[in-house]
Parts: C-alpha cells; structure tokens; sequence
C-alpha cells in the first residue's frame, strides 16, 4: 500500500526525492547515503560504471527491493514503495532489461492484462486506447501482433506503452539502448524527448553512452560505487567530465587496432556458398574466411542475417547448403559439439542465455569444460575456485567466485563470459556485440581483451551492431545485407560512409 504523510506542500512541477538510501547485500555497499531529485518533465540521466548501483536504486524506487534505510517522497508526502504495484499507484514505471510481456499473447493483451483496473477487459475499448495512446506518444505498434513474433526494438514499445497507459508521470529505463541498433535508438530518444516535452514525463534514462546522454538529457547525475557524486543540469557539463567523474582520474587511452601482423598462415576458419532457407531471413551464398591472427569484423544493419551468421557457428540453426570447414576439415554436421571439439569458441550476443544465473561465478566459468575440472566422476572443487580467482584477477572481474552470477552487474557477468571463452584458447572466436551495456572502461577493457587474443593468434570473427567497435577492431570488414555478405573490405580502407552505402545495399 501507499501510504501517506504530508510533509510539506511543494507547489510547482511535481517531483520525487529519494532520500539517504543505504543498500547492501552482504558485505557489498551497493548504495551508500544516495539522494537524488526527480522532476516531472525532464530527463534524468544516470550514469555510473558497471556495478555503480544504477539498477539497485531504481530497484527500489520502483518497489522491486527495499532499501536498508532512506526513504522515498513524492510532492511532500513520504511514499510506502513496498511492491511494482505500490509504485505503479505512484504514478512510476519502470522498464527493466528483462521485458515482461507474455510472449504468446497480443500487444493488446498485454497492455490490457496490466491495465485491467483502468480498463474493463473489454478488448475492443483496450483496443482503441493503444491505438490512441501510440499516436499520442508516438510510439507504433502492431496492436494485433503476438509479442513474440515481435522485433525487440517493438517488444520494447510495448513494455513502454504499457507503463504509460497504467498512468506514469515518471518512467524509468534501464539502458534501453543496449539491446537496439542504431535506428531503433533513434526513434526511442525521439519518443523520450516527446514524452518529456509534449506529455510531461519524467524519465530517469540509464545508459553507458555518452552520445545518447548528449541528446536528450536535460539533468545528469553520476553514480560511483554506490554513492552520488555529481547531479547538475546537462549544458552545465562536459562529457570528458563526466567520464572522469564516473571512473576517476584514470589514464583513459583508446584502444588502438595493432599493426597489422603479415598474416602468412591460411585461413582457418571458411564457409563456402553457405545457405540457411528459413521462413523470414536466412543465409544467401554466405562465402568468408578468418585467419589466425584476424578479426574480421561484420557490420550490417541489424536483422540482415547477422544473427543467423553466429547461430549457425555456435550449432544451434544448421546450414541447408554449402560448407563449413576449420583447419581444412569440413564439418559433417555444423553441431555445438563438432564446432567446439574443432576448436570454435563462442560469446553470444544474448549473455543471460548463455550462463545459468541461479549458479556460482566458478561454476559459471566451466560451465562447458566440466570433464577437465573433474577426476573419477568428481568435481574437484578447489580446481574449480583456484581457476575462478585467478579469472577473475586476469579480467578484473568484480564478484567473487561463490557469488551467484544473477546478482553480478551486466559489465561484471560479460567479464566473466569472456574470461571463459578465452582461457579455453580457442584457435576461432566468434563474438557478438562484446560491449553492449558496458560502461566506458568495460568497453575498452573488452575491446583491448579481443585485440590481445588476435595478437595471441586466434582467429575472430567480431559481429557488432556498434560501427565504431567495428572499425577500431578489424583487419576486414564484412557487410551482410539481406542474409548475403554484400562486400568485403580492407580495415584500413573502411570508413563510416564506405560502410554505410554497403550497409544500405548500395554497391559501385
Ligand atoms: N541481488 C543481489 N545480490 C548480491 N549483490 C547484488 C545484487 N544485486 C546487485 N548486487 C551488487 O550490487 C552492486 C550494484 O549493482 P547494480 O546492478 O545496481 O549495478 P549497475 O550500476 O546497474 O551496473 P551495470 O551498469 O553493469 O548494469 C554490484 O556490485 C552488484 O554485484
Ligand atoms: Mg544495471
């Protein structure tokens, strides 16, 4: 329940203070003495590296865990924040990473499902209101589409949709962006600044980019290790100040590509003529290779078989045509098994997927070599945690090896993937969006982890929706468009706009 009690009445626009929140699980501070202010009609941005406590706070003030101390007002009342429900009736909605739309059922549905109180079930009224409400706030959606046929970009619409019609006045989103390409990313900011200008909203936006935060932000706020340590007006502040503000005063050198290593060995991995029939999508006449030693980089607009391309490298969508060989040695059968036993590492794109949250960060980390971590049937265990914490003082890992990896910050769970993918030393690494949701100092960590891996001789392929990432990492660039790699060109010749025509389809 919301309860009340009158402080003092504010008078203007309304706002939300959150006021001395204290967290901490276990021996981890994860927010110490936190105070910030909200307004409607503005955007707050909240930056802070990975595991700063952004999520947590936010956690709390939308009822999904309780502070140890501090407490939460609203235009002078102090708000009993005990339950998503008690925040909703605040007029606060939050968009977590996690959707939580069910996935069988229509937009509709949905959104009718969430408002039942608002709206009678009555689907056809439901119905009009989304139509209506998406007009409004300029955010389109298929209203009869079942989620799950649904691209993320538009599954995300929804979960917004949804907060707005249950009557936010604050709408909080947790790195929207991270899971969007480019033009997505736009179209959201477009719908942010909207919301804020034309309705009123106040929105809290989590991000790790600066550029987004450049846009739209109107009040930004840097979190470090659980405590505030700045809150001012955008156009007050730079964003090499607020860089430093986040990370300290590190030394903050770019990643730079290696020089290129005469790359004499053949290639290791190839795919000849690769084709994968499927409904929406697949592979056309895909022909690549990697050699020891390179990255090759594959940009595209999203959903031009990118996803396909990693899917049939990881052994979960076999090809229909064509052939996959490593080391001169076709694969039979393009299986998880065969490609790993080849030696073919992966990191997906999806890091929830490809770990076991409930689990251990050791356990984690040998998810998939149990057999060398065990002898006569037996886990050695103390094998398992010596392995883990010499991971995790290699990749500087935050967490410790019997913490449960769901509970590690996103930047902290990729480390941990990436620390498994790499000290099994595989001769091929494919590895998709590494450093999305990562904080500027994760990103250049990874991004200096896969320029030392191509330096140690492993062959990459490096698929990203990130451009930049692209073209600071590759040696070659490879640019798929409508499931068929439409050119391939040198690292050093690539640019934005080279790119770009290709990713639109344009050829000369
Ligand atoms: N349920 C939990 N149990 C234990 N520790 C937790 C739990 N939730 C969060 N933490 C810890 O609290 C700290 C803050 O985590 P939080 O998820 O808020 O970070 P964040 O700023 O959102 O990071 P990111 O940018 O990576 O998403 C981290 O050290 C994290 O490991
Ligand atoms: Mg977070």
């Amino acid at each position: 329940m919301v309860e009340g009690v009158v402080i003092a009445s504010s008078g203007g626009a309304p706002s939300i203070f959150l006021r001395n929140i204290t967290k901490a699980y276990g021996e981890t501070v994860a927010l110490s003495d936190v105070s910030l202010d909200l307004r409607a009609g503005e955007v707050h941005a909240l930056l802070g590296e990975n595991g700063a406590g952004k999520t947590t706070l936010m956690k709390i003030l939308y009822g999904l865990t309780q502070p140890d101390s501090g407490q939460i007002e609203a235009d002078g009342v102090v708000l009993k924040i005990e339950s998503p429900r008690d925040a909703r009736v605040a007029g606060i909605g939050m968009v977590t990473q996690h959707f939580s739309l069910v996935k069988n059922m229509t937009v509709v549905e949905n959104i009718a499902l969430a408002t039942a109180k608002t709206f009678s079930l009555d689907l056809d009224s439901v119905r009009d209101a989304v139509v209506a409400a998406s007009a409004r706030y300029g955010l389109e959606v298929p209203p009869d589409a079942i989620i799950s046929s649904l691209p993320i970009g538009l599954q995300q619409r929804v979960e917004i949709l949804k907060a707005l019609m249950s009557g936010c006045t604050y709408l909080i989103l947790d790195e929207p962006t991270a899971v969007l390409g480019p033009q997505d990313i736009d179209s959201l900011l477009g719908a942010i600044r909207r919301l804020r200008s034309d309705v009123g909203i106040g929105i809290v936006l989590i991000s790790h980019k600066m550029a987004e935060i450049e846009k739209v932000a109107d009040r930004v706020s840097v979190l470090r290790r659980g405590k505030v340590v700045s809150s001012s007006l955008a156009n007050g502040i730079t964003t090499k100040e607020l860089i430093t503000l986040m990370v300290g005063e590190q030394e903050s050198g770019v990643v730079s590509r290696p020089e290129r290593q005469s790359l004499s060995l053949g290639p290791i991995l190839v795919l000849e003529s690769v084709f994968v029939k499927l409904e929406l999508g697949g592979l056309k006449d895909v022909s690549l290779d990697v050699r020891p030693g390179e990255i090759v980089g594959i940009a595209g607009v999203s959903g031009n078989g990118q996803t396909e391309l990693v899917n049939i490298l990881s052994g979960t969508l076999s090809i229909d045509g064509g052939a996959i060989s490593v080391e001169g040695t076709k694969l039979a059968e393009n299986t998880p098994q065969s490609l790993m036993r080849a030696g073919v590492g992966m990191l997906g794109e999806d890091r929830h997927a490809s770990a076991v949250h409930a689990l251990q960060v050791a356990e984690n980390l040998v998810l998939d070599c149990v057999d060398d971590f065990s002898s006569r049937m037996q886990i050695d265990r103390k094998k398992v945690l010596d392995h883990c914490e010499s991971a995790i003082s290699q990749f500087e890992i935050k967490a410790t090896a019997k913490q449960t990896f769901g509970t590690l910050s996103g930047g902290n769970m990729q480390k941990v993937l990436l620390a498994r993918l790499f000290s099994r030393k595989p001769k091929v690494a494919i590895i998709s969006q590494p450093t999305r949701g990562l904080d500027v100092m994760a990103t250049r960590y990874v991004r200096s982890l896969i320029a030392k891996a191509r330096l140690d001789g492993t062959a990459i392929l490096l698929v990203s929706e990130d451009l930049d990432e692209v073209l600071e990492l590759a040696d070659r660039v490879a640019v798929m468009y409508r499931g068929s790699v439409i050119g391939i060109v040198d690292g050093a010749d690539a640019s934005r706009e080279s790119i770009g025509e290709l990713m639109a389809g344009i050829v000369r």
